[in-house]
Order: structure tokens, then sequence, then C-alpha cells
């Protein structure tokens, strides 16, 4: 999702040179395959935008693979970028990794001073060690390695499975399979009352762009909306988004995860950048690729 609207952010701004390489081209667990694309492109600036992504459920059922693939991906990467040369680096972190009670909205210095949410722990963790790598990186060898930390993201090219996807994704399915079936009631997970905030891809695609060219520090910054809501107030957005108009159920059994998760984005504002499109908005064109889409992924 990212990295499709980064390329579409590039070729706007008028880039014609962008290198990409999906999975079968390039294994970025195989630090040899990663040593050897880097050192044979020698590309002068880098966004990491893959990792091993997912909603509540993948993080808790598969943590070993979220902390491993994470770790390794970003390792092979971020070491072969020194290595080959590249000017600059940026690296996609996430606001899991601030800690679970910390004070809201959250500032980038709150970074390592609690503990973290246990559903998403080992996914934090390694997007954790991914910030201390650019970090150290540009400490010792002097890199201009950058690390953004995007809140909840949507929009085109979203990942649709009926168990592993975000809350976005997984509510647009759920209420347009109701919609199709003319099903009286959707059942969804948790108790509806968490806050999130979330933003389109596409103004992340913006942000990274923004500070590709305008940011180069060892902090990580803070990229979302400054607005959150409550993910009862979003599935009814969501459902009349979707022009579902049957009833919503909270099932209580499935995690809530952090109560509220709301990004501290006065850094970047002060850098000159705010997002653009506004959720009703971005969660209409959303729902228009979902449907445009005819092999949606999961
Ligand atoms: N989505 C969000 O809400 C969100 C929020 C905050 C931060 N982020 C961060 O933004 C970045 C991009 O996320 P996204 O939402 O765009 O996820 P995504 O759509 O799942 O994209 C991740 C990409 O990484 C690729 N990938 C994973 N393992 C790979 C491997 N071993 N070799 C080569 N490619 C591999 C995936 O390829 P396959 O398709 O083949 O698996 C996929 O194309 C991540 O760092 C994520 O942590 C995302």
């Amino acid at each position: 999702m990212v990295g499709s609207a980064l390329v579409r952010r590039l070729r706007q701004a008028g880039h014609a040179n962008i290198l990409t390489a999906d999975r079968q081209a390039l294994d970025l667990l195989d630090q040899k395959v990663v040593a050897d694309f880097l050192g044979r492109e020698k590309p002068e600036y880098a966004v990491d935008a893959a990792a091993k992504v997912g909603g509540i459920k993948a993080n808790d059922e598969l943590s070993a693979d979220f902390i491993y693939e994470n770790l390794t991906i970003q390792n092979n990467i971020i070491h072969s970028a020194y290595i080959s040369g590249v000017k600059k680096l940026l690296f996609l972190g996430s606001s899991c990794i601030y800690p679970r009670d910390c004070p809201q909205p959250i500032k980038e210095e709150y970074l390592l001073t609690g503990p973290l949410e246990k559903t998403n722990e080992a996914y934090a963790l390694a997007k954790i060690a991914g910030i201390m790598l650019c970090r150290m990186y540009r400490k010792q060898h002097g890199c201009d390695f950058i690390s953004a930390m995007p809140t909840n993201l949507y929009g085109p090219n979203d990942n649709y499975h009926p168990e592993h996807s975000h809350v976005i994704p997984g509510l647009i399915r759920r209420f347009h399979e109701a919609k199709i079936n003319k099903a009286p009631e959707v059942v969804c997970w948790g108790s509806g009352s968490p806050r999130r905030e979330f933003l389109h891809v596409a103004d992340l695609a913006d942000a990274c762009y923004y500070l590709l060219q305008n940011y180069s520090g060892a902090e990580q910054i803070n990229v979302g909306s400054g607005a959150d809501l409550t993910v009862k107030e979003l599935a009814g957005i969501v459902a009349k988004t979707v022009g579902y108009a049957g009833g919503i159920l909270w099932d209580t059994a499935r995690p809530d995860g952090a109560q509220r998760k709301l990004l501290d984005v006065s850094k970047l504002t002060a850098m000159g950048w705010t997002y653009k499109i506004d959720l009703e908005t971005g969660l209409r064109q959303t729902y228009q690729d979902f449907l445009d889409n005819k092999n949606i992924r999961e």
C-alpha cells in the first residue's frame, strides 16, 4: 500500500528514475541478495516501505514471524544502504512503537519511556530497533538515515484479508459483504471504544517525500492527521460510506488493543507539512478503489 502510493507521488513530482522490486525479484530476508541488489543498483535515495504488516490478530498469533522478518528486512536494507553509499534513507515505523500508557497526544520523546502494548509487542520492538539502526548509522558513520512514524493508514492497495487486515479494510469488507448478502447485522471486533487516528496513504506518501527533502535528523518524526475518533464512530462512517444500513454488534471477546493512540504531529506541522485528505473523502475514494479492484489483496 505505502510503496505504490510513494511511486505515484514521486511520478507526480516528475521523477522518472524510480527503482522498485517485489518479493520475487528481491527477497529482503536474504542478506546477500539485498547486498548484491543495492551494490549493483546504487540508488541515491532509498525508502524502506517493506515489512510484515497486519492487524491485531496477525500480530498476536504470528509474533515470531513479525519480530524475525521485520528485524531481518530492516537490518539487511539499512546495513547494505550504508555499504552501497545511499545518500539518504527513509525508514518507516509505526505509532505502535510508543508505550501503551503514554500521555496523549504522543510526542516523539515518549519513545522507550514505558512498557509496550502486548498485542503488537513483536512488531513494535522490531520497529524500535529500526529507528535505532538509523540513529546509530548516523552517529557512527554519518549516514543521513531518517525515520518516520505513520499513524494508522488506509487507501488503495490495502490488505482485505478477512482476519489479518487492519480496522478500515476489515470494516469495508464486512459491511460490503453484509450489504450484498442483505445481512441484518454485522459483528465487529472489540468494544468499539478505543480511539484511533487515520491518515490516507496518499498523504503519507506526500509527507515521506517532504521529509526526504526537508529533514535530516536522528529523531523519528510522527506523521498523522492529529485527530482521532472511536472505532464505533469509525464503523458508523464506514457503514454509511459503503451503504450498509443494518445493525452493528460488538464482539467484546476480541481484544481492543491500546485505548488511545493519537500522535502529536506538531514537529511535522512546524516543518511546514499537514495532511490534506479528510476521513470521509478518503473513505469514499478507498471504497471506490475496493469496488474497482476485482482482485482485492488478501
Ligand atoms: N498500513 C498501516 O496502517 C501502517 C501504519 C503505520 C506504518 N506502516 C508501515 O508502512 C510500511 C508499509 O506498510 P504497508 O501498509 O504498505 O504494508 P503492505 O501493503 O503489506 O506492504 C508491505 C510490502 O512489503 C513487502 N515485503 C514483505 N516482506 C518482504 C520480503 N521478505 N521481501 C520483499 N518484500 C517484502 C510485501 O510484499 P508481499 O506483498 O509480497 O507480501 C509488501 O509489498 C511498513 O513499514 C509498515 O510498518 C503501515
